[in-house]
């Protein structure tokens, strides 16, 4: 079976957030104590992904390249992709195609940040599917806001709308997607949507109807947080630290994935600890380096 690669889809204007994302990426704000794409980059590396292509807008690829470099810090292979303009997310397959060669992806979107025990497990069924696609699917409160899943009587999956204005479910498709080396020539048949963009969910219904497409439901032990306004990236953030606080563990800490999936070595960790040696974050990776 052919790797799976990974995208994080970290492009777009962050208009929602002005004026805080004015002159520094949506992607990049912090939650709590660490860059929101530390988050997403952690699911991938779950997933046990290194080869991971990074999709931003030009002007702000330089910024991440400043905070992630090439990745070989945490074992990674990281590819820098423009999006010239936020066309939908389903371009991504298109600008990162040269990039997939062919081979299945997970695709993440740059401010989804997941949480939850049985995680890596989810993510690695998830993985191991050869063919088609997984996406999640995550109860809420205001399914409108996101690409809604249809069901029939059964439970069986009829369609998948990007923000219907009567939702006919409450799941809500997160932003994380598997698919297989399939989903570029998919793309390239989509056309774009009334509001201008090639829609993920059109990407989607082409799985669906060809019976390929699993939506696997993401239970109410997961949080699937929302960072699109202010007020809930204060409460992202918050959430975070209450968790850290508590229990004495990271969240979204890309150098412990990396030492536990065997990717660093405990001189490289200690290395990489002495960096962040003036904050929490370091003593961290120290106590972890220190087997503690
Ligand atoms: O978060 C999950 C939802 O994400 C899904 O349920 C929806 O089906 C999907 O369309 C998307 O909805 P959003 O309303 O959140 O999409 P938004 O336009 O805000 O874009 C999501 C992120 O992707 C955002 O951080 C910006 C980035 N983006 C967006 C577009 C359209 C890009 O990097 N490039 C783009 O072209």
């Amino acid at each position: 079976m052919t790797i799976r690669k990974g995208i994080i889809l970290a492009g777009g204007t962050g208009s929602r957030l002005f004026p805080i994302t004015g002159a520094v990426s949506k992607q990049l704000m912090p939650i709590y104590d660490k860059p929101m794409i530390y988050f997403p980059l952690s699911v991938l590396m779950l997933t046990g992904i290194r080869e991971i292509a990074i999709i931003t807008t030009p002007e702000d690829q330089p910024q991440f390249r400043r905070l992630l470099k090439d990745g070989s810090d945490w074992g990674l292979s990281l590819t820098y992709i423009e999006q010239p303009s936020p066309d939908g997310l389903a371009q991504a397959y298109l600008l990162a195609e040269h990039f997939l060669d062919g081979a299945p992806s997970a695709m993440v979107l740059g401010d989804n940040i997941f949480f939850g025990h049985g995680l890596p497990e989810l993510l690695a069924d998830a993985d191991a599917q050869a063919g088609g696609g997984t996406v999640f699917g995550y109860r809420v409160v205001d399914p409108e806001r996101y690409g809604v899943v249809a069901m029939d009587k059964s439970g069986a999956v009829t369609d998948i709308i990007e923000k219907p204005a009567v939702p006919p479910s409450n799941y809500a498709v997160t932003g994380l997607y598997f698919l297989d080396g399939s989903a570029p020539e998919r793309a390239r048949s989509i056309t774009p949507s009334a509001r201008g963009e090639l829609e993920i969910t059109s990407l989607l219904q082409s799985y669906l109807s060809d019976g390929t497409l699993r939506v696997q439901q993401m239970g109410r032990g997961y949080a699937w947080l929302d960072t699109g306004t202010h007020g809930s990236l204060l409460d992202a953030g918050n959430f975070v630290r209450t968790l850290q606080s508590r229990q004495g563990l990271q969240a979204g800490c890309p150098e412990e994935i990396a030492f536990e999936q065997g990717w660093i070595d405990t001189a490289a960790l200690r290395a990489l600890a002495s960096r962040h040696s003036k904050t929490d974050y370091g003593t961290y990776l120290t106590r972890l380096a220190d087997g503690a």
